[in-house]
């Protein structure tokens, strides 16, 4: 049986202690930087979701030795570069492995033809073709440079890129084509963007040169440097971390820990943004592990009070403002979001999605192109109202959103295509549970 829907209902309070599933941006790079060292890199924690092992898959079909060991351990023997596949590399739903894959590919003398699921052959793959091409890939696509798309890779070199969106895949994409690139490669990021593919470089042997400017950054690497096999553990994921404690927060007397969180600086503009809500969040275990910094993160049920969530915090939280959007629902007064244009152009248009599940669960909000406010039910004489069937466009995020909202709302709230939520988060629905909240299926 395959489940039509998931309804989540108003539960009592959440409680207890779980894992966050590994961290979905530091799996991809783990694979893909092991595809393209020598020798053999033995990954822990790996996210066994649907968009990771798609990365996987697609490692082996360039060339890698790719094993699954056991629960999240993978064993990833490289060949020190990529070979020609011989079919089609399917992305499915996964923007991250396409646009690092197609960067750590350019280098190579090979074509590769990539596709991905309907939301990924939508979304915009000229943000990383234009640089690719500047160093020397060339490629054929369809309008607007979406997928299914093939890239001819080959010699490339020296680019100096000044990045025109905050965009982390578009910086990976560079520095990886730059590894094959005569000269190397320089990224500009005018605002800082997360930096996991800097830190796991130098974790396999690359040296990396990163200078701060003003609130960005400037990432210089060499061509031509070698990448040796190693260890990798993948702390829990902040994103995928925020769904249970979001719930905690909203859910009258709930107390909930996630354990090994990711604090990386440059992910954690959601805590910071629920502090300043008045959420009662504490860190605890804070520790290094593998160069990026881990904790044990706490919340309990908070009286939260809407904010202004200022445009240079975007890029550390940008997976997160559909939750946020949920505890601002909850919160008393409004929250404004601002320099949130590229939530658009993820695995679904985000602002409007969003806009229209809280609005049909009887939240107010106001979207415009680059913003969006939630006006909180706190305080006001009816709570959130619940009571809705949610279109996700096949979107994780946007179905978790509105599942965790439905732990709190008044009536029960309905997600299509629950299935895309493994993409990111397998085991979501059972963790949710497990800390007492309400989710159903509904047979197809
Ligand atoms: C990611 C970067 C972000 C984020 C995505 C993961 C990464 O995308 O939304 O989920 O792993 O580099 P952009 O680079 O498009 O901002």
């Amino acid at each position: 049986m395959t489940a039509a829907a998931l309804t989540a209902r108003r539960a009592g309070p959440l409680k207890g202690r779980v894992r966050a599933p590994g961290d979905k941006s530091i799996s991809h790079r783990a694979l893909i930087l092991g595809a393209l060292a020598s020798g053999v890199t033995e990954i822990e924690g790996l996210l066994e979701g649907d968009d990771v092992k798609r990365t996987a898959a697609a490692m082996a079909s360039f060339g890698a030795g790719v094993e699954r060991l056991g629960d999240g351990c993978w064993r990833v023997e490289g060949r020190g570069g990529f070979a020609e596949p011989s079919d089609v590399v399917d992305c499915g739903n996964a923007g991250t492995g396409v646009r690092l894959i197609m960067g750590a590919a350019a280098g190579f003398d090979l074509a590769a033809t990539f596709t991905g699921d309907a939301s990924l052959r939508g979304r915009p793959m000229n943000r990383v073709l234009k640089p690719l091409g500047e160093m020397g890939a060339t490629w054929i696509a369809r309008g607007g440079g979406r997928l299914p798309l093939t890239l001819k890779g080959g010699a490339l070199k020296r680019i100096a890129y000044r990045l025109p969106e905050p965009s982390a895949q578009v910086k990976s994409a560079v520095l990886l084509a730059g590894l094959q690139a005569n000269g190397g490669a320089e990224v500009i990021e005018p605002e800082a963007t997360r930096d996991h593919t800097e830190r796991m470089l130098r974790a396999f042997g690359v040296e990396v040169d990163v200078t701060e400017e003003g609130g960005g950054r400037r990432i210089v690497l060499a061509g031509g440097q070698k990448l040796t096999g190693t260890r990798v553990r993948v702390p829990g994921d902040p994103s995928s971390a925020a769904f249970p404690l979001v719930a905690a927060l909203i859910t009258p007397g709930s107390e909930v820990t996630v354990e090994g969180v990711l604090l990386n600086a440059l992910r954690i503009g959601l805590l910071d943004t629920l502090g300043e809500m008045g959420a009662d969040l504490s860190v605890t275990n804070l520790r290094d592990e593998g160069g990026e910094t881990v904790a044990d993160v706490t919340a309990r049920y908070s009286e939260l009070e809407g904010v202004e969530v200022p445009p240079e915090r975007a890029p550390s939280m940008i997976d997160e403002y559909p939750i946020l959007a949920v505890a601002a629902a909850f919160a008393r007064g409004r929250t404004t979001m601002r320099g949130i244009g590229e939530m658009r152009v993820k695995e679904s248009d985000r602002i409007a999605l969003m806009a229209a599940g809280l609005t049909a669960c009887g939240v107010e909000v106001e979207e415009g192109p680059e913003h969006m406010t939630v006006v909180g039910a706190k305080g006001a004489d009816h709570p959130v109202a619940g009571g809705a069937r949610i279109t996700t466009h096949g979107d994780h995020r946007i179905a978790m959103s509105h599942l965790i909202l439905g732990q709190a709302a008044e009536r029960p709230v309905s997600v299509d295509e629950p299935g895309m939520i493994a993409t990111s988060f397998p085991g979501f629905v059972q963790l949710i549970q497990g800390l007492g909240g309400e989710i159903a299926e509904e047979a197809a």
